[in-house]
């Protein structure tokens, strides 16, 4: 049977060619990439959304767009060292070729976020995907009726895009706090220490206005979740969360990301609290 090509470049499992603008040392673990598609197209992705990247004879691996779709046509990727893929993606130099399929995955529910106060809270490489709302944030303010954004990292060298959180610290558009775990002693850091959840706690908003954005990793979800219904975050629609399986197809396939009934990739990664909570493993 002969080959339809025509069909073939534009199937969701073919991937395209992107150049590598720029690369940026974030951590000693994380680079952010910025990129663009080969053909002059934008990506086209919602905040939230996902791609799955490919090096010519490496696996693949899902990793969120780190910029807003509002910035125009190059995007950015965080990305954190950890193994095959991310480990080649980290030798990579500026003029380098990358395969992508997507965007994929279900983005931040932005109408449902419309006029309301948003509470972005980030756990270590979480402030990559949520960086990309921040942006969307900045560029329209005139959809949000405020917006807070909480980030917590391990340690001072684990803070992820230390200019974006000066940037926002400064901007009379956001308010911005961050916290480290542990502070070295000898460390020159100045910044708050300790939990994420003593950041929330000290907060003050309007729980019936407000919406929380989680994405971490899973041990701080909990704790998270418990702090924000102490404020009053209680009922549908008032928290959304972003839960990371690891992925094949990336596009509902496979069945390799399924919790219970859900695909991560297709029906998530962002899921409303209520959605997941009672599944087995999901949190
Ligand atoms: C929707 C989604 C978005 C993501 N966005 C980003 C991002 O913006 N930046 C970033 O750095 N990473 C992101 N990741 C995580 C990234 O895809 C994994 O770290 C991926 O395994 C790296 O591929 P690799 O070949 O380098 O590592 P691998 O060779 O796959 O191994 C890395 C290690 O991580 C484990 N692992 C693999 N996938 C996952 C997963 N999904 N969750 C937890 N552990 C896993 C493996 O078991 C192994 O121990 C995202 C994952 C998902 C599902
Ligand atoms: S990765 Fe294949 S179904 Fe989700």
């Amino acid at each position: 049977m002969q080959c339809d090509r025509s069909t073939r470049t534009t199937s969701i499992y073919a991937p395209r060619s992107c150049t590598l603008l720029a690369v940026e040392e974030l951590t000693p673990q994380e680079k952010l990439f910025r990129l663009r598609l080969d053909d002059g197209s934008a990506l086209a992705h919602q905040p939230g959304q996902f791609i799955q990247v490919s090096i010519p004879g490496l696996t693949e691996a899902p990793i969120s767009v780190a910029s807003s779709p509002t910035r125009g046509l190059d995007f950015e990727l965080g990305v954190r060292r950890a193994g095959m893929l991310t480990g080649a993606m980290h030798q990579l130099q500026k003029g380098s070729k990358i395969g992508i399929r997507g965007p994929f995955g279900r983005p931040f529910q932005l109408q449902a976020l419309q006029g309301k106060e948003l509470l972005l809270i980030a756990g270590g490489c979480g402030l990559a995907p949520l960086r990309s709302l921040i942006q969307y944030c900045q560029d329209r303010p005139e959809e949000f009726s405020a917006v807070q954004i909480l980030y917590g990292a391990r340690s001072p060298q684990d803070l992820m895009f230390k200019d974006d959180l000066e940037n926002w610290q400064r901007s009379d558009r956001l308010s911005c706090r961050y916290t480290v775990d542990n502070s070295p002693a000898d460390s020159c850091y100045d910044g708050e220490t300790g939990l994420i959840t003593r950041l929330i706690a000290a907060d003050k908003l309007v729980p019936e206005n407000c919406c929380a954005v989680v994405v971490g990793p899973p041990p701080m979800y909990r704790p998270v979740i418990e702090e924000l219904r102490h404020l009053g975050l209680t009922g549908p629609r008032k928290i959304m969360l972003s839960l990371e399986r690891q992925m094949r197809c990336g596009i509902g396939k496979c069945g390799h990301c399924a919790i219970e009934h859900l695909y991560c990739c297709s029906d998530g990664p962002l899921f409303w609290l209520e959605e997941i909570e009672h599944l087995r493993g999901a949190l």
